[in-house]
């Protein structure tokens, strides 16, 4: 267990596509071991959620969770979960509009829009497979997390290159609260 270093935009492995974790390595000492890494890490960053590229890990693996988060001060709180070869299907087209922050891109906020509902499915760390129905701020959360095991930023993502700054900045304007 520990905590590990979080990779910030710029470094290569945030932008490189990971790979399924395989079936053999589910119930083993070396998975818990990676998993016990990404909920050490998050916790000590304060993030919402924290992928495994993001620790410089190719695996398709994020972790989620949060209580009362001082980065997200009136986000709902988010139950601790590991999702592992994630697969997201949107429901319906609605689309919904809102400003994330990453551990990767510190001290920046961005305006992103994300599918306001979802279809999830997941393996958990024993390989159990696992489906739900998310929304809204839950929702927003995996959508980005999944984002990055394909490499992909929330800066990819923005609204417009002008919806985009250091928090507090944006704070600040009264742009974001
Ligand atoms: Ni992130």
């Amino acid at each position: 267990m520990g905590t590990r270093k979080v990779l910030r935009i710029g470094h290569p492995a945030l932008r490189k596509c990971a790979a399924k974790v395989p079936d053999e390595w589910f119930g083993s000492e070396r998975l818990d071991r990676l998993i016990d890494d990404l909920f050490d890490t998050k916790l000590a960053c304060c993030g919402a959620g924290l992928a495994a590229p993001q620790i410089d890990e190719p695996w398709r693996i994020f972790v989620i969770g949060m209580s009362h988060n001082p980065r997200y001060p009136h986000a709902e709180p988010l139950p601790e979960c590991v999702l592992i070869n994630p697969v997201i299907k949107s429901i319906g087209n609605d689309l919904t509009v809102g400003w994330e922050g990453c551990l990767s891109v510190p001290g920046l906020r961005g305006e992103v829009e994300r599918w306001q509902h979802i279809h999830l499915k997941w393996r958990d760390r024993e390989g159990a497979f696992h489906t739900e129905e998310l929304k809204d701020f839950h929702a927003r959360v995996v959508q980005h997390e999944k984002d990055h095991l394909d490499g992909v930023l929330f800066p990819d993502r923005l609204t417009s290159p002008v919806a985009f700054g250091f928090t507090d900045e944006l704070q600040a304007s009264g742009r974001i609260p």
